[in-house]
């Protein structure tokens, strides 16, 4: 039986979510990421909703926050992902031209936290990003102290991308829908 589950948002989760964002210990090496997403915990839940809306309806499924749940329906945790633009840059690494790469990341609240549970859900949402977008690529930025996340998202498969540097201490990690499939058939 699955420990924990992702689901896509509904609304009656936002405040579950904004209030996440408002824990220091959770927070400390992760991002909200305004950019991508358009909205940050300084709106309101129903400000917040109706931007998420908006953004689902213009990009669709790879624009998708996930709600990580126990079995009895408690909210523990979140995933984002999101297309990042054409242009996009990180360090030396560029987005290859007129491709889908969603970056984003995962959280659970502390007490959560190393129970294998953040290793479980982040394979269920790539599974879920590879099954239900076109998406070649995905990304996460992992910060250089916070070795528990980086040690996550490998479990996941996603390997460091060499090219690039530390960007304000995070790393950038990738995982292909090409090395994903590969690892699915082992
Ligand atoms: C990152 C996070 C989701 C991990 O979730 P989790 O459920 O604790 O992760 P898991 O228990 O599945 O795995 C943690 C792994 O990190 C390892 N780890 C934990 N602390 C570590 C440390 N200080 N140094 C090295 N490895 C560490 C654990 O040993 C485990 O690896 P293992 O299974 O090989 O032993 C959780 O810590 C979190 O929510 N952090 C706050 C938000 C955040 O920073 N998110 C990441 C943004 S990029």
């Amino acid at each position: 039986m699955l420990r924990i589950t992702s689901l896509e948002l509904a609304k009656k989760h936002l405040p579950f979510l904004l209030d996440l964002w408002h824990i220091p210990e959770v927070m400390r090496y992760a991002d909200e990421f305004p950019g991508l997403r358009g909205w940050t915990k300084k709106d309101g839940p129903l400000t917040a909703w109706t931007k998420y809306c908006e953004k689902r309806a213009a990009f669709g499924k790879a624009y998708t926050q996930f709600i990580l749940q126990l079995p009895d329906g408690k909210p523990v945790g979140e995933s984002f992902f999101a297309p990042l633009p054409e242009g996009y840059k990180f360090g030396k690494w560029k987005k290859p031209p007129e491709t889908l790469c969603l970056m984003g990341d995962i959280k659970l609240l502390r007490p959560y936290w190393g129970r294998g549970l953040g290793t479980e859900a982040i394979k269920q949402v790539v599974g879920w990003l590879f099954m239900n977008t076109f998406c070649s690529l995905l990304l996460v930025p992992p910060h250089r102290k916070n070795p528990a996340a980086e040690r996550v998202y490998e479990k996941a498969d996603f390997e460091l991308v060499s090219e690039t540097k530390l960007r304000r201490g995070h790393r950038l990690m990738s995982l292909s829908r090409e090395r994903y499939q590969l690892d699915t058939l082992d």
